[in-house]
C-alpha cells in the first residue's frame, strides 16, 4: 500500500521543482503556502492514528450526500441540486454515476492500495467499469482484473471495452449467485464497490469472509440513511473486523462522499 507523507512531501517536491520560484517568492506565495499547509498536513497525512474508525464511533449528523447537494439560489440562478450534474457525469461517452469527490477519491484509493481485483456491483452501462479498468492500468503497477456484475447486462454498452474489464450477468438478489470459484481464484487486494443497492448487507456478509486484512469495500448510495438496517449493517461490518478509512470518508469534508461511513477497510 502505497502513503503519501503530506506537507513534507510537497515542500519537497516544490524545493525540488521549483527552487527560482522559492526563492523569489514569485510562483508560490509564502503566506499562501502557510494557510495551504495546514490544510495539507490535515487531509493528506494518512498516517495518522486515528485514521481508521469503528464504524460505532461515527456520527452521521455532518453527513452531506454530494447527490443532494444545494446550490445556491438566487433570483437569476434556479436552486437546483448537485444530482444533475453528477448523474450527467460521463466517462468515455457512457454514463457513469459517481460524483466528482468520489472518483478523486476512488484514483486516490487505486493508487495507495494498487488492488489486484476490483469487483463492482452495479453495472449500468458499463461507464463506471470502463473508468475502473482505466484507472487501474493507469495507477496500479501490475494491473490485476475487473470484474462487474449486473441482472440486466442487456444495458452494457459496446463501447465499455477494455482487456482488464469482464461483465457477469446475475441476480444480485440471490446472493448464493455469485460464483465462489470464480472470487475464491482472484487475487488481492480487493476493492469492492457495492453499487447495486440490492440485498446490501447479506451480500457485504457473503463477501466479506472473502475479503483479507487491507483489502476495502465501498457501499455507494444506501449509508445516506442512517436507518436502523444500515446502523445494524455497519455493526456487522465491525464485528467482522472492518474499519471506516476516514482519509476517504472525510477528504472533502465529514462524509461528503456518496458512501458515508461505508469506506470500509477489513483489519
Ligand atoms: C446505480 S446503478 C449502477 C451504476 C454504475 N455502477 C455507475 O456508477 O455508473 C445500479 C445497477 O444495479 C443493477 N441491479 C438492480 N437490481 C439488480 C439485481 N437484482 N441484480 C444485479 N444487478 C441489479 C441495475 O441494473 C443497475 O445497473
Amino acid at each position: 500500500m502505497k502513503l503519501a507523507s503530506g506537507y513534507e512531501a510537497f515542500w519537497e517536491a516544490a524545493h525540488k521543482n521549483y527552487p527560482d520560484q522559492i526563492k523569489s517568492g514569485g510562483l508560490l506565495d509564502l503566506r499562501f503556502l502557510g494557510g495551504f499547509s495546514s490544510v495539507v498536513s490535515s487531509v493528506v497525512n494518512d498516517d495518522y492514528s486515528d485514521r481508521f474508525v469503528k464504524p460505532s464511533e461515527r456520527g452521521w449528523t455532518s453527513s452531506i450526500y454530494p447527490l443532494s447537494f444545494p446550490m445556491k439560489a438566487s433570483a437569476s440562478i434556479p436552486k437546483r441540486s448537485a444530482t444533475v450534474g453528477a448523474l450527467a457525469l460521463t466517462y468515455k461517452g457512457l454514463i457513469n454515476i459517481k460524483t466528482p469527490f468520489d472518483l478523486a477519491l476512488y484514483t486516490r484509493l487505486i493508487w495507495e492500495l494498487q488492488p489486484k481485483t476490483i469487483l463492482e456491483l452495479g453495472s449500468f452501462q458499463g461507464g463506471s467499469g470502463l473508468w475502473f479498468a482505466d484507472h487501474m492500468s493507469l495507477l496500479c503497477d501490475s494491473p490485476g482484473e475487473v470484474h462487474s456484475f449486473d441482472l440486466h447486462t442487456k444495458c452494457i454498452h459496446e463501447s465499455a471495452k477494455h482487456p482488464l474489464l469482464t461483465f457477469h450477468q446475475i441476480d444480485l438478489s440471490t446472493v448464493e449467485n455469485l460464483d465462489k470459484g470464480l472470487l475464491t481464484r482472484l487475487p488481492h487486494p480487493w476493492l469492492v464497490i457495492d453499487d447495486a443497492h440490492v440485498q446490501v448487507f447479506s451480500i457485504f456478509s457473503y463477501l466479506s469472509d472473502l475479503l483479507i486484512s487491507g483489502d476495502y469495500y465501498v457501499i455507494e448510495d444506501v449509508t445516506v440513511d442512517a436507518n436502523r438496517e444500515i446502523i445494524d449493517g455497519l455493526q456487522l461490518a465491525e464485528q467482522s473486523g472492518f474499519l471506516v478509512d476516514t482519509y476517504y470518508t472525510d477528504a472533502f469534508g465529514i462524509n461528503l462522499t456518496c458512501a458515508p461511513n461505508a469506506w470500509l477497510r477489513k483489519s
